[in-house]
């Protein structure tokens, strides 16, 4: 594997007991981060990369800002901040500072409420406020099957983290839980032991493409905000892939475009927003890899009751 890891750009490091693996500059923000003053009112998305997230927070941002489409104009990496964004930039070469023109982490302390933020943290690294229940903001997070999230995160790595790999060998990676922020299961399966909580909800993205009404009004109630039938038909089709692929202000092209070439990250030209579907890894994995990833998920989730299809 560490063969495979050095098509990475720079690697990752590991923390913590499930050896989750962590951007490389997470260890300096990691006490920040675990002391993070948390709102009640706070909304996270907390999901594996490559699982939907983007999607879910466009969702979750305009329904907790009474469907402001103008105000949704604004990029979505400074309406609904990553928790941990800080811990993916080399700060010799740039820093967020310049692009949220203060400090990043007071740019998150400061933000007004109610605050979306969003993280891919397993379950042990978020803030210690949330993780030991004395603030209890509402946390979303999104389920995609292994073998979609591997694939889109395979194109993603050679978008955004130089990634010069095979698809085998990132399959490879992604099994052995070492990809960016895996292992994978361990990262779902911290979220999911904490299902108990009430603050808690789980959504999956092969019910946002089945019904994304109904999952719309299902974060809605959880959420606690009015909808009516406008507003849902309006969010819909705000949501649809092609208008999110479209949409400047959550495709992401802007971060390809520029940050990218600054970072060295790109050997690909795929854009964020990419296929947006489900079983897709058909026609991308063989049916040896295929095989292998049934056969992990089945030992990884036995006795777990979690299905994420
Ligand atoms: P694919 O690479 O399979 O197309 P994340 O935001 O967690 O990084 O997830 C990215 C994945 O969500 C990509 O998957 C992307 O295309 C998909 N996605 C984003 N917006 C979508 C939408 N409106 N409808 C369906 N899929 C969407």
């Amino acid at each position: 594997n560490d063969r495979f890891l050095s098509k990475v750009r720079k690697g990752f490091v590991e923390v913590g007991e499930d050896n989750v693996c962590v951007p490389l500059y997470y260890e300096k923000y990691q006490e920040k981060i675990k002391k993070f003053e948390v709102r009640d009112s706070d909304v996270y998305v907390v999901a594996h990369p490559k699982t939907g997230t983007t999607w879910a927070q466009e969702m979750i941002w305009l329904i907790m800002n009474n469907f402001d489409y103008e105000g949704a104009t604004k990029d979505i990496l400074k309406r609904f901040p990553t928790l941990e964004a800080n811990s993916h930039v080399d700060v010799d070469i740039a820093n967020l500072d310049m692009y949220y023109g203060q400090n990043y982490m007071s740019y998150l302390e400061e933000m007004s409420n109610p605050r979306c933020i969003k993280s891919h943290l397993h379950w042990s690294l978020l803030p210690e406020q949330i993780t030991n229940g004395t603030k209890k903001p509402k946390i979303i997070t999104v389920l995609r099957s292994a073998e979609d999230t591997c694939v889109s995160f395979y194109h993603h790595s050679k978008l955004m983290e130089g990634y010069t790999g095979t698809f085998d060998e990132y399959c490879q990676l992604f099994l052995a839980g070492r990809s960016c922020y895996g292992p994978f299961w361990k990262s779902v399966l911290s979220l999911w032991n904490e299902r108990h909580r009430p603050n808690i909800l789980f959504i999956k993205y092969i019910d946002m493409k089945k019904d994304l009404a109904g999952v719309i009004r299902k974060v809605a109630a959880f959420l606690e905000r009015d909808l009516n039938d406008e507003t849902v038909d309006g969010l819909v089709k705000h949501l649809s892939f092609e208008s999110m692929k479209n949409n400047p202000a959550v495709n992401l092209q802007f971060v390809v475009d520029v940050f990218a070439p600054v970072f060295n990250m790109t050997t690909a030209k795929t854009p964020f927003i990419r296929r947006g579907i489900v079983g897709g890894y058909k026609t991308e994995m063989s049916d040896e890899q295929i095989e292998e990833f049934r056969k992990w998920t089945q030992k990884e989730l036995e006795g777990t009751e979690l299905d994420v299809e």
